[in-house]
Order: structure tokens, then sequence, then C-alpha cells
């Protein structure tokens, strides 16, 4: 089927975008500007807000509600980069944080790097 084929394609084609990214961010130099577009992609705004405020309507709705990272940087206080890496990456009860926190195990470790940068913009 020429759908199937073409469903193959885009593939191989996803498949080599990521290991380019994989290739291209060092460890710890994550781009602020395309974690702006995972942030959003990756629905973490649905709880933690567009602005980082904590103010997602997802998040409202929990018992374990989002800081907000605007106020002196709310839960990020403290939390050096590979906390905040693996709080992504690995979820909150990896660092010691609410299970509300949902693991991000489809991102690779450079996108997880953009999104550390990217939140470490929000917090003021
Ligand atoms: C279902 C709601 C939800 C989603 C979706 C979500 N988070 Fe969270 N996140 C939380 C909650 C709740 C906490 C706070 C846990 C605590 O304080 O114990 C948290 C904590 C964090 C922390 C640690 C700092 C802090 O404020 O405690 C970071 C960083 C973070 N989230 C980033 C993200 C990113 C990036 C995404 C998207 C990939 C995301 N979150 C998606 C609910 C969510």
């Amino acid at each position: 089927m020429s759908a199937w084929r073409g469903m193959a394609a885009g593939m191989v084609a996803l498949m080599a975008v990521g290991s380019f990214t994989v290739g291209g961010a060092a460890q710890g130099k994550g781009d602020p500007k395309a974690g702006a577009t995972l942030y959003k992609n990756n629905k973490c705004a649905t709880c933690h807000g567009d602005t980082g405020a904590g103010d997602g309507p997802q998040g409202q709705k929990l018992k374990d509600k989002p800081t907000s990272w605007l106020a002196g940087g709310g839960g990020l206080k403290g939390m050096d980069d590979q906390k905040i890496f693996d709080s992504v990456s690995k979820g909150g009860t990896a660092v010691g944080k609410s299970r509300a926190m949902p693991a991000a195990p489809k991102l690779s470790d450079a996108e997880v790097w953009d999104i550390v940068a990217y939140v470490k913009t929000l917090a003021k």
C-alpha cells in the first residue's frame, strides 16, 4: 500500500532528524529556543502554564499543584541543571518530587537539555 510506504519513509526521516539533534547539542548546553517549542509540543504548559506560572488548566486539577517559577524560581529553587534534567526525563519521583510530574522517556537527552535551558529562562 502506498500509504504504508509513505509512513515508513516518514519514520526514516524522523529518525534522521532525531540523530542529528542528539549529535548537535552538548550536554548542559541546551538551546532555549528549541526548548520553548518542545515545552509547547509536550504539553508541559497544560500543567505549568505558558509562562511557567504553574497555572495550566491541568495543573489546577492536581492535588500537588505545580509551583510558579516566576517568583524566585518556585520549585526550581535549589535545583541544579542535572536535577532539572532528571525531573523532566525521569519524572518527579526521580528527584523526590510529586509523581504528578510525569516522565518524558520519549525525549532525547539533547531535547531534555533544550527544555532545561528554556525552563531556566522562565525562572525569575
Ligand atoms: C500532569 C501535570 C504536569 C505535566 C504535564 C508536566 N509537569 Fe512538570 N511538574 C508537575 C508538578 C505537579 C510538579 C511539582 C512536583 C512537586 O513540587 O513535588 C512538577 C515539577 C516540575 C519540575 C521541577 C521543578 C518544580 O517546579 O518542582 C520541572 C523542571 C518540570 N516539572 C518541568 C516540566 C516539563 C518540561 C514538562 C513537559 C515535558 C512538564 N513538567 C510536564 C506537573 C506536570
